[in-house]
């Protein structure tokens, strides 16, 4: 076995990397990602000294699920970022095997970070520690160490990832657990001060025997009187248009009852992303606005991400700013995304036309794109890069969408479909980077991230009907790469 890579090293890597950078056509221009090594979760989201801190997963030494960090960034404008930083590593006896994932606490002046150390045992037993770490505005990082040693009892060691939300005064936090009978469940402590905590137990829903474990608890007010528990469960079934994922993230919404412990009269569960990338999201609240952020990848998907042969794998995506309307959470690009946008390129207003074509110079683009839809039953938007392509197809009659990536070489392929209501309109605002698309559908009534790994690099988008395309709008503006300095 080769030496691991020591920190000093890493740090020039990371140093190299961003003034050298590398001309792979794959590297994402404006998801934040890596220069080397597997990122996953989104962490510790918080708006912390005037700045939006950006924590996440990374292995820093190879693209496999082992020694897990946490890495930061930090940005204002979600252009100018600081280069990536390593705060958390895996090196007490509590965190040994991975500093896992949890999120972020704005108290006293100080972030404090909850998270999970992972420890593996003799005979590779699996030991869940639930922690505590503060961090500093000078950048300093102390680790306070446990705060919660074990699982309770009837619950098994997959027992991770606390979410700290506040009610009242007090502090909850959630954990995403899984009981004896392999059932995925979500339990909830109580702490006045944010470090004495206490359990109250498991929270109550209607979810019974949904998938084997759910992590990545999320406990959002959205309202007065409502939560949305956002989380990720394993080991739901595929059905036809929905949980297409080996995993999904999504959420319920409900009234919180902290007395009893139950989330009450909750709607079923929603899957967040329809597309084929998408897990772990996280969401922090900053000017009134709960914001998302999700890891485009997913675990024991691999195999898919063919930059692993490059040494990189994985992205976040964009940030999206969750909405509460009809008992459904819509997704908005965060407005200060507007700041990547360098150039508007095509402002079509009113267009009729049998097969409207475009080439574009460049892969980093921002598409709004509004289709009257009274007279049309179908139509497909080709994304089309040499002689590979992939298709969206919006069937109104069906209120059904298809994404088929199987016209494409290399990487994951495949199609997702799912529900969408489709009337008069129908709206598309498109996000393409270098080998991500994540597209919102309706106002960020539905919205699917994918990657793609075209081997050429031009860009072609074609829209094609049944009948006549109607465009009211199109507008495309080039994008900026974001810095890290
Ligand atoms: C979700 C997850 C979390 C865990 C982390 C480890 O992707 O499995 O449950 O804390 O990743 O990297």
């Amino acid at each position: 076995m080769p030496n691991k890579k020591s920190y000093k090293d890493i740090g020039k890597d990371l140093d190299n990397y961003y003034i050298n950078k590398d001309k792979n056509i794959w590297r994402n221009k404006f998801h934040i990602e890596m220069p080397f090594g597997l990122l996953n979760d989104p962490n510790g989201l918080s708006y912390y000294d005037n700045k939006f801190h950006i924590f996440y997963q990374w292995n820093p030494f190879g693209c496999e699920h082992k020694t897990k960090h946490w890495c930061l960034v930090t940005t204002t404008n979600f252009v100018d970022f600081t280069r990536p930083k390593i705060v958390l590593k895996p090196e007490e006896w509590f965190d040994k095997d991975g500093c896992y994932s949890g999120c972020g606490l704005v108290k006293d002046d100080k972030l404090k970070l909850y998270y999970t150390g992972n420890v593996k045992g003799n005979n590779n037993e699996r030991k869940s520690y639930q922690c505590v770490a503060t961090y500093y505005k000078d950048g300093t990082i102390q680790k306070q160490g446990v705060i919660i040693g074990k699982q309770p009892e009837g619950y098994t060691a997959h027992f991770r990832d606390p979410y700290i939300f506040m009610n009242d005064n007090i502090y909850y936090m959630a954990l995403g657990a899984q009981n004896n009978k392999l059932k995925g469940k979500v339990l909830i402590y109580r702490s006045k001060d944010s470090t004495e905590w206490n359990l109250l137990g498991e929270l109550k829903t209607d979810m019974k025997d949904f998938g084997h474990m759910w992590e990545c608890p999320n406990m959002v007010k959205i309202s007065e009187d409502k939560y949305a528990f956002i989380f990720s469960p394993q080991g739901l079934e595929g059905k036809e248009l929905k949980y297409q994922n080996i995993f999904q993230s999504g959420y319920v919404i409900g009234t919180l009852d902290l007395k009893e412990l139950e989330l009450k009269r909750h709607s079923e569960f929603k899957e967040l992303d329809m597309g084929f990338d998408f897990y772990a999201p996280q969401i922090f609240e900053h000017d009134s606005e709960n914001i998302m952020f999700g890891w485009v990848g997913l675990p024991d998907k691999g195999c898919e991400y063919p930059t692993s042969n490059y040494g990189w794998m994985y992205s976040l995506t964009i940030p999206r700013v969750l909405e509460y309307k009809n008992n459904i959470l819509y997704q908005k690009p965060l407005k200060r995304i507007e700041n990547l946008r360098q150039s508007q390129i095509v402002n079509i207003k009113n267009l009729s036309c049998n097969d409207y074509k475009l080439n574009l110079q460049s892969r980093y683009v921002e598409i709004m794109l509004n289709l009257e839809m009274d007279e049309t039953d179908l139509i497909e938007v080709r994304f089309k890069f040499s002689d590979e392509y992939i298709l969206l197809t919006c069937d109104k009659k069906a209120q059904i969408v298809t994404i088929d990536r199987s016209n494409m070489c290399l990487g994951g392929k495949g199609i997702r479909k799912f529900k969408l209501e489709i009337k008069d309109k129908l709206k598309l605002h498109m996000f393409i980077d270098s080998s991500i698309i994540e597209i919102y559908y309706q106002d960020g009534l539905e919205v699917t991230t994918l990657v793609y790994f075209p081997k050429e690099e031009q860009l072609e988008i074609e829209i094609k009907n049944d009948n006549e395309v109607k465009i009211n709008e199109l507008c495309i503006w080039n994008l900026r790469s974001v810095k890290y300095e």
